[in-house]
């Protein structure tokens, strides 16, 4: 008798944002002439930069010859992509690398969810609380938790709330944990880490033999200068974190699909007997075995990002969004929402309207002002309460939300 993998029986409810989907179809065919407002997930709404369209189609037009065509390619990316993130990422921040650090993916969603199958199922594991429900759910699927609680928190994770009197960056915890996730800057509650903070984590790590899963998904956003983009900024980081980057919210590539993983070589995990075992071949051998790389005409894209066209497109599509979070964030506070995020993140964390729980603020605005966000419990129990804004919408429908929200 075949037998289901019964972690899975765990996992609360669906994944959050198809949730948010199902309730928005079902409101519109009740409601077929309300103008849905979509500013719950974080996707991209501005088209490819042109540089990167560009050298897409030329990558597209090389694979129709027989002369550039090309087959299978390398599995963790082609050497010039490798390359252009180490020059262009890394080295003006002062970080060396080496190319074989680097792995090339379809998404930090992917890598964030799949780095866990590396690590022995006994790891005590620390997320932040509220988190992106990825680095949660694939580590119940694995098997490395108990069951839920009503709240949604799983026996065997350590939580650290992220609350505003900790201005949402929760201090290391007092027990010892092996497997840390972080986001800076955070989704959801769009909050950066500054120097300090991230050095307290790299100096726990070390002590505990840890390693920090480093989710810079959205580092692009970033506009504090005291506020690193990445974990290596911080001395001692390479021997304990693993970064995850992406293309996908500063180059519009949520559809197109690439990222990449940093693995350095100093990163060491260990045997139950205590041995050291650096963690960059293991990855490969996992990467390698189960992925077969991202399309040519796609790291061709990406590696555009890196002229001089492309940094300047990238750059006028990130300043965009952040015009949209101002708006949102100034025009909510105005309305006398206490906000939170939207300076170093897209994303907008904002207190629900007269203490309404989360899912009922959602139901009230989709109801009334057909606008849609996520719900702050959706990413954890200590969410409950607030809600999240993308503000990667267009313009026109930031402000019309924004009044639509005003008249309520
Ligand atoms: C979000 O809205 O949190 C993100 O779009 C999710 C993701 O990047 O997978």
């Amino acid at each position: 008798m075949i037998k289901i993998n019964e972690h899975y029986l765990k996992l609360k409810a669906g994944y959050l944002f198809p949730e948010i989907a199902r309730r928005c179809a079902a409101f519109q065919e009740g409601h077929p002439e309300a103008s849905i407002i979509r500013l719950g997930i974080g996707d991209v709404t501005l088209p490819l930069p042109g540089a990167v369209v560009e050298a897409f189609q030329d990558g597209v037009g090389e694979m129709a010859g027989a002369k550039g065509f090309r087959g299978y390619g390398p599995e963790q990316g082609y050497g010039f992509l490798r390359q252009a993130i180490v020059d262009h990422e890394y080295r003006p921040r002062n970080v060396e690398l080496d190319c074989d650090e680097v792995f090339v993916s379809d998404g930090s969603k992917c890598d964030t969810g799949n780095i866990q199958e590396i690590f022995g199922l006994e790891n005590r594991l620390a997320v932040c609380d509220p988190v992106y429900p990825v680095y949660v759910d694939t580590n119940v699927m694995a098997g490395r938790t108990g069951p839920g609680d009503e709240s949604g928190r799983y026996q065997g994770i350590v939580y650290l709330a992220c609350t505003p009197e900790n201005n949402f960056r929760p201090a290391p915890p007092q027990k010892p944990v092996d497997l840390i996730y972080l986001c800076y800057p955070n989704n959801p509650t769009g909050v950066a880490a500054d120097k300090a903070h991230l050095c307290k984590w790299v100096e726990y790590a070390r002590e505990n033999r840890a390693i920090i899963l480093y989710d810079a998904a959205y580092e692009a956003f970033i506009t504090s200068s005291d506020a690193p983009h990445s974990i290596y900024e911080i001395p001692g980081a390479k021997e304990v974190a693993i970064e995850f980057r992406s293309y996908s919210k500063s180059a519009g590539f949520t559809g197109v699909r690439c990222a990449f993983a940093v693995v350095p070589k100093q990163v060491k995990a260990y045997t139950a007997s205590g041995e050291p075992v650096a963690v960059n071949p293991i990855w490969n051998r996992r990467h390698c075995t189960k992925f077969n790389g991202v399309s040519y005409p796609v790291q061709r894209a990406a590696a555009a990002v890196y002229s001089e066209a492309g940094k300047q497109q990238v750059r006028g599509l990130v300043d965009y969004y952040m015009e949209n979070a101002r708006l949102i964030r100034e025009g909510l506070a105005e309305l006398g929402y206490t906000v939170y995020g939207g300076v170093d993140a897209p994303y907008i964390w904002l207190k629900t309207a007269k203490g309404m729980a989360s899912w009922a603020f959602f139901d009230h605005l989709l109801e009334t002002a057909h606008v849609v966000g996520t719900p702050g419990v959706g990413f954890g129990p200590a969410g409950e309460g607030f809600f999240r804004l993308s503000a990667f919408g267009d313009r026109e429908n930031v402000q019309a939300a924004l009044e639509r929200i005003g008249r309520l």
